[in-house]
């Protein structure tokens, strides 16, 4: 048993949709958010640079004394995760694996579509992991860079969103993928959208996935809290608070509190 808290880091708010799967599987548990706002987007930023930024939030994930850290951020854990892991000696989940390995145990055609940033998709992670089970699966991926400033925008339907799933998923279509993996912290809420946009595909969410990955890890390694009542939420941006809180809204289906600033 351990009651310090759960840590958990992104570049910005969409880790949000990983935080709010956490505490709704692991509701005892607290947590402290970490969110880089002054250094977003991760998405089209190079390997050193993502290695720093995740290693600075993780240092200041460490002085709020926390038990583990998950990395929600999919441009993080595609490009820093093995980094992070050689240099820390708590646990570190990513968000990599976790959807993956989701993948290889629903898609029955072992076709599966991948989508995320520019850097997400270009390191590769998503496909050299699945790969690396499943030698014979085909890995189809998409880097999708405008859907994270449509949910940002509060924009899950009309015109503009038809538009852009069409620009982007239409390949998918073609390729006949029945698993689609959402590899970035934004595209669960566009989750409906794509899933009527491409109809015969399962839709695979990571952030349930890694919620899950997070609950196995704390009763393997015996961290879980021990009290019966519910945890406690802190969150610490590098930016002005105010539009996070407002946008918070909208990936957590909650009113938070202002979040803290500070420097890391
Ligand atoms: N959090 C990032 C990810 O999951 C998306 C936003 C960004 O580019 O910073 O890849």
């Amino acid at each position: 048993m351990n009651s310090k808290p759960i840590g958990i880091f992104d570049s910005g708010l969409g880790g949000l949709t990983v935080l709010k799967e956490i505490k709704s599987l692991l509701p005892k548990e607290n947590i402290v958010y970490f969110g880089d706002t002054a250094r977003l987007p991760y998405g089209n930023k190079s390997k050193s640079t993502i290695i720093k930024f995740s290693t600075e939030s993780i240092l200041f994930l460490l002085k709020e004394r926390v038990k583990l850290v998950v990395v929600a951020c999919n441009t993080s854990s595609s490009l820093a995760l093995g980094h992070l892991k050689n240099i820390f000696k708590i646990p570190i989940i990513g968000v990599i694996e976790a959807g993956a390995d989701k993948a290889l145990t629903i898609s029955k055609k072992r076709r599966v579509g991948v989508i995320g940033t520019r850097s997400t998709i270009e390191s590769k992670s998503y496909q050299s992991y699945l790969r690396r089970k499943d030698k014979g699966l085909k890995v189809f991926s998409k880097a999708c860079p405008l859907f994270v400033p449509l949910v940002e925008e509060g924009l899950r339907n009309g015109p503009l969103v038809r538009k852009t799933l069409s620009l982007y998923l239409d390949t998918f279509k073609k390729s006949k993928v029945d698993a689609l993996i959402l590899g970035c912290t934004h595209y669960p809420l566009l989750k409906k959208p794509i899933a009527s946009f491409l109809k015969n595909t399962i839709i695979i969410d990571s952030a349930k996935e890694v919620a899950k990955k997070t609950r196995e890890v704390l009763i393997n390694s015996n961290l879980e809290r021990g009290a019966n009542r519910k945890g406690l939420a802190k969150y610490f941006v590098t930016d002005d608070g105010k539009s996070f809180s407002q946008l918070a809204n909208l990936f957590l289906k909650e009113t938070i509190n202002k979040p803290r600033r500070v420097n890391v």
